[in-house]
């Protein structure tokens, strides 16, 4: 089983500026609460309660405003520091003592995923024990992302940003390892952009034939929040849905109420915490049913 979950909250955020220069992009508002919310919600969903974030250095303080401990949720949250961004394996570095001996997941900070039966296929992904998991996702763009080429449900080759078209199924940010990872992240050498690479990590693991496949599919959405247009897309999808519904998408309080990792009085305390506001009414709401 996977117990822990690390969250990589850093980057510079350059397609994003100005509105990057002074606030970290997983702060921002994605419709009414801080794009961290998101993913962190997913990781909630997949039942990890011991979490990591790595933010970049110096924002730590913003962080803990919005998020402090993670007692309030029923779960654990801690901090580490990134000082410059390395690439995304990064996060086996840095984490490699909040990971120890066990398995753990990996989501990209400014990742949305939203989804009929993704609750299921994330419960599924935490009972991996050996190899790395990734989730796929169909594009209409893929030159922009790292992407693979699939047959009978194995990954043949992973291609980053491929010039020409040889698949439209784009790596999404959400991937589960088992404990080699650090192991493997140790041995990567930066690439021509002075980076480690996500996809150099898992061509590891294809090569050891470790690698597995699951697929968000048409009933899902996933959003990479990290361009301008990209990210008001998702405000208009989270927006929509929720004044559609009536429910919230990443209302982590409302998770940990249905995981039974908080009670009553926790939403009590939440709603203090967050003062008179709609999240606030939403969370009353819950209590009061
Ligand atoms: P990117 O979108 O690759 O980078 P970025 O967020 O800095 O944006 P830009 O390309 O516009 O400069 O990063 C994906 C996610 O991973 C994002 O949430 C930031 C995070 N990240 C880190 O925390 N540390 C890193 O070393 C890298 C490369 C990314």
């Amino acid at each position: 089983m996977i117990k822990k979950g690390i969250i990589l909250s850093g980057g510079k955020g350059t397609r994003m500026s100005p509105l990057t220069k002074a606030v970290n992009k997983q702060l921002l508002p994605i419709y009414d609460k801080p794009l961290i919310y998101y993913p962190l919600s997913i990781l909630m969903l997949a039942k990890i309660k011991d979490i990591l974030i790595v933010v970049n250095k110096g924002q730590l303080e913003q962080y803990k405003k919005v998020l402090p401990d993670g007692k309030n949720l029923g779960i654990k949250i801690t901090y580490a520091e990134q000082d410059k961004p390395r690439g995304l394996p990064d996060a086996f570095l840095i984490g490699e003592h909040f990971i120890k001996k066990d398995n753990v997941a990996l989501i990209l900070g400014d990742n949305f995923f939203y989804g009929q039966y993704l609750t299921e296929k994330l419960k599924n992904s935490i009972k991996l024990k050996k190899g790395a998991k990734v989730f796929l996702h169909r594009v209409n763009k893929p030159e922009r992302y790292g992407v693979a080429k699939v047959k009978k449900n194995k990954i043949i080759s992973i291609i980053e940003k491929p010039k020409k078209f040889v698949s439209d199924l784009a790596i999404t940010g959400l991937y589960f390892f088992d404990n080699k990872v650090v192991q493997y992240a140790k041995k990567l050498k930066p690439s021509q952009r002075g980076e480690i690479e996500i996809t150099d990590l898992l061509n590891t693991y294809k090569k050891n034939k470790k690698l597995s496949v699951d697929f968000i599919g048409r009933g899902g959405a996933w959003l990479d929040t990290g361009s301008i247009n990209d990210y008001y897309k998702t405000i208009n999808f989270v927006s929509a849905i929720e004044n559609r519904q009536g429910f919230k998408i990443a209302c982590l309080e409302e998770i940990s109420l249905l995981n039974k990792w908080i009670t009553k009085k926790h939403i009590l305390k939440a709603i203090k915490f967050y003062g008179k506001c709609e999240y606030s009414t939403y969370l009353k709401k819950l209590i009061t049913k």
